[in-house]
């Protein structure tokens, strides 16, 4: 499975730790940064990772923030995106489960390592369950269609 993720500088640390835990559990990961403490824009990296997600270059995509929330507000914005933020296992599990979520959006700020580390494993070994959950994203898509420019 090939893995994307980027962060901005309230999340870095916490990317960095994914990365760590991500290479340990064999996946194939694409780090598209930041990789330093100065400041930048968090929405560039939303959309890079957003792309590579909705192109197929990757399977699934991780982004880190200081809350997570603007990296799914931007991530959302990109065509396929389905980007939840979560700070508990059920969420996790749940998110897979029933919206087939592609993008994992975490809290550096929010949710300690081990909980986040935790988070990303609970996401990732769960599978979407179609049936009434492939309906109901069938009218995400028709809302996203509605409003393309
Ligand atoms: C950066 O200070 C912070 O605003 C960003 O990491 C994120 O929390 C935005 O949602």
């Amino acid at each position: 499975m090939k893995i994307t993720i980027g962060c901005d500088h309230g999340g870095r640390r916490l990317k960095d730790a994914i990365v760590t835990h991500l290479n340990t559990r064999g996946a194939q990961v694409s780090d598209i940064g930041t990789y330093s403490d100065a400041s930048v824009d968090f929405p560039s990296y939303a959309e890079e990772v957003a792309n590579q997600v909705n192109s197929g270059e990757a399977d699934l995509g991780i982004l880190c923030c200081g809350t997570g929330i603007g990296m799914s507000i931007a991530a959302n914005k990109v065509a396929g995106i389905r980007a939840a933020v979560v700070s508990d296992c059920f969420s996790a599990q749940a998110t897979r489960e029933h919206n087939d979520s592609n993008i994992l959006c975490l809290g550096e700020r929010v949710v300690g390592e081990g909980l986040a580390l935790r988070i990303v494993d609970t996401w990732l070994d769960a599978t979407f369950g179609g049936e009434r959950h492939a309906r109901r994203l069938q009218m995400i898509t028709a809302i996203e269609l509605k409003n393309e420019s």
